[in-house]
């Protein structure tokens, strides 16, 4: 049965490649904010992998933006099947001493917030779903814990905590599940890291390589299938953390 899937951060990396592979029979609502044309591709790509796409534009950091969102998707749908809250980044790296205010404030809207946020406000969507579930993506570095980007850390370990009470208080209809991957070679690196760290990632890394987008597309889409599942948080990340 096709199913309408709402992907946040769908313009570029992780999520762009989540909307190619589960395009097939689907409808992708295509979100984005700074990246247009990027986004406009992956509406063309899913349309060419026999899916649909819608796009829509917001600022997921600001409670605006979110209710922009929010409603964009009811005014043209009136369910959703799968909500995979993906948009966040961790803006820079800095030193402990260097963390103000305004950049804590910074990286927990775009991570943290707008996903609690949107959770909430799409349940009456996601009620309505076939199967429904929500999908948080969290990171490897809420585990070990990463020094130069702490407070992004820090917003994901609350955004996987958030999980698990939302699993508790959806069940049984909604299932809500996280996805922590470890380092994925996508556009998120490009403001953050440097090539040669990149390289000190990998070679850090048990299974000696990094990860691709459709490593965690393909978790996803475990996610959405597997009608057992909820609370649960998978790692995927080539071994960097194992409990
Ligand atoms: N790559 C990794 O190693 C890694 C590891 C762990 C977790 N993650 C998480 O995975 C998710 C996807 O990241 P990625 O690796 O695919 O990076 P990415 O390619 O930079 O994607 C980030 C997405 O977030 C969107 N976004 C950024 N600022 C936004 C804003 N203010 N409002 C709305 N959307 C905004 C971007 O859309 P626009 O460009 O259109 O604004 C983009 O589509 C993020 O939550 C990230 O924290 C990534």
């Amino acid at each position: 049965m096709s199913k309408t899937i709402l992907i946040t951060g769908a313009s570029t990396g992780i999520g762009a490649g989540t909307a190619e592979l589960l395009a097939d029979g689907n409808e992708i609502i295509i979100h984005y904010y700074h990246s247009e044309d990027k986004a406009k591709k992956v509406k063309e790509i899913v349309e060419k992998n026999n899916g649909k796409g819608f796009l829509v534009k917001a600022d997921l950091s600001t409670e605006k933006g979110c209710l922009e969102l929010v409603e964009a998707v009811k005014s043209k749908y009136e369910k959703i099947d799968v909500l995979f809250n993906n948009a966040g980044g961790a803006i820079k790296r800095y030193d402990i001493r260097e963390i103000d205010w305004k950049l804590i404030e910074e990286i927990l809207s775009l991570n943290t917030y707008s996903a609690m946020f949107l959770s909430s406000k799409l349940v009456p969507l996601l009620e309505k779903g076939d199967k429904p579930c929500i999908i948080n993506i969290t990171s490897v570095a809420m585990r070990n814990g990463s020094p130069s980007v702490a407070v992004y850390a820090a917003s994901k370990g609350a955004l996987d905590t958030f999980t698990r009470s939302l699993a508790r208080a959806l069940a049984p209809k909604i299932r809500v599940n996280a996805i922590a991957p470890g380092v994925i070679d996508t556009p998120f690196h490009e403001k953050v890291t440097a090539p040669e760290k990149m390289k000190e990632f990998k070679d850090s890394i048990p299974l000696n390589i990094l990860g691709e987008p459709r490593h965690i597309a393909e978790a996803v889409q475990f996610l959405i299938e597997n009608e057992f599942m909820t609370g649960a948080t998978l790692d995927v990340n080539g071994g960097a953390f194992m409990y």
